[in-house]
């Protein structure tokens, strides 16, 4: 049987360049599926929503077909928990505000060092409406939470907490289930920041409980966009910030302003992208059976995808490790694999980050240098005035000879440099 990444790469044009994108945690590839689906709205279903004419008609069953697509990607009970908006950044900045409108002051906010900015700042503005901020810290040996704290920090007053499913920066892979269900029995409502963790495995926030759980298609090979699941019940409580005439109904109200139709049409076909994958790959074993169609092929996707990026990075890490000098930071036990993403995150004695990711770029290999906005993160582990790390993280169309690629360039950086 052929690999997830020999079946897939021919889909992707990009790849053709022959540039070795490693740059995935920023930003994935898109397959001719989703080129096809945005151009294809311009074509056809070109307008505004909600008008009396053809192609607005068009226009709203593409939205209602996205809405879907993501109910399925993220197992939501219905289409109406789906909120699109600009990216997760917007989003959650939007969410914030509205949930601040539920807070007294002293109520309290857990947030990790560990996260993005985007599952951080926005939560800090809401220090001005009196919210106290309590920080979940993180093990500096490996770059994941300390959840014995975590239970230390809950009490009564505890109104949100806000998780993130997998570093960006170093690819942990967080306890989100038992966070979030320490987080309810302490009444607070939960925010999921899952852009890193979508690509590399299946979400389900029914099995989850959160109340909230944001991602961004841009990172699992569709347009640039973000999308926000909110339990119903929980989107229930919230006063929405928009326009008077707008839609009050649940979810269009979060939605600002016109929505990014042709995005939207790329992320329904992203999914069923993902979904034709799984479908066929064949059933697999252990899947709920309830679970039919689109749902189930999701996750036999994401199974196999983690299973490849899985192999792939173990090669990869042994390669990095062979390297002299090479601090790898965060999860290195090849027997803890399946705690982390294939995101490798590292730096090199006598040569800054940004060198590296340039001479790797002269090479035609793309990785990111800096704090990729983990800024808590880098400054906590004093890289940040360093210039922070460079990180190459892997994607499902990535193989073993793009692996090797790489580690034989880094290699010979690292030589040069000694
Ligand atoms: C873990 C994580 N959270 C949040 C974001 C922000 O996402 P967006 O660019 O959609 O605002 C990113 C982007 O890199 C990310 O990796």
């Amino acid at each position: 049987m052929k690999d997830i990444a020999a079946r897939v790469r021919p889909q992707f044009p990009a790849l053709a360049t022959g540039a070795v994108f490693f740059d995935g945690p920023g930003g994935t590839q898109v397959p001719q599926a989703v080129i096809d689906a945005v151009a294809a709205y311009f074509r056809e279903a070109n307008a505004n929503e909600h008008g009396l004419f053809a192609t607005s008609r068009r226009s709203d069953e593409i939205v209602a077909a996205g809405r879907c697509a993501m109910a399925d990607f993220f197992n939501a009970r219905s289409a109406d928990e789906i909120v699109f908006g600009a990216n997760m950044t917007t989003l959650t900045f939007h969410l914030s505000r509205s949930l601040g409108l539920l807070l007294q002051p002293g109520d309290e906010i857990v947030v990790t060092r560990l996260d993005h900015d985007a599952n951080i700042a926005p939560w800090l503005f809401l220090q001005e409406k009196g919210a106290v901020i309590r920080w979940l810290e993180f093990r500096p040996g490996d770059c994941t939470l300390d959840l014995d704290g975590l239970e230390r920090l809950l009490n009564k007053r505890t109104r949100i907490v806000a998780v993130g499913h997998a570093s960006n920066a170093f690819g942990t892979v967080n306890d989100v289930p038992r966070i979030v269900a320490a987080a309810q029995q302490a009444g607070a409502l939960t925010f999921v920041d899952a852009v890193h963790f979508a690509p590399h495995r299946p979400i389900d926030v029914q099995q989850l409980g959160c109340d909230f759980l944001a991602c961004s298609p841009y990172k699992f090979y569709g347009p640039h966009s973000g999308v926000l699941y909110g339990r119903r019940e929980a989107l229930e409580r919230l006063r929405a910030y928009k326009v008077r005439p707008a839609v009050a109904a649940i979810p269009d109200c979060f939605e600002t302003g016109t929505k990014n139709h042709e995005g939207i049409a790329g992320i329904a076909a992203a999914v069923d992208y993902l979904a034709a994958i799984g479908r066929d790959l064949g059933p697999a074993s252990g899947f709920d059976p309830y679970e039919s169609g689109r749902r189930r092929w999701l996750k036999q996707a994401l199974a196999a995808i983690m299973e490849h990026e899985t192999r792939l990075f173990a090669r990869l890490l042994d390669g990095l490790l062979e390297i002299p000098g090479l601090r790898l930071l965060g999860i290195s036990d090849p027997a803890r694999l399946l705690e982390r993403t294939p995101t490798a995150c590292f730096t090199l004695p006598g040569l800054s980050p940004a060198r590296i990711a340039e001479k790797l770029g002269q090479d035609g290999i793309q990785v990111w240098d800096g704090n990729y906005y983990a800024w808590e993160a880098m400054n906590f582990l004093g890289l940040e005035a360093q210039g922070g790390a460079v990180r190459a993280g892997l994607s499902m169309y990535n193989d073993e000879g793009e692996v090797d690629r790489f580690l034989k360039a880094l290699g010979s950086i690292a030589r040069e440099s000694r």
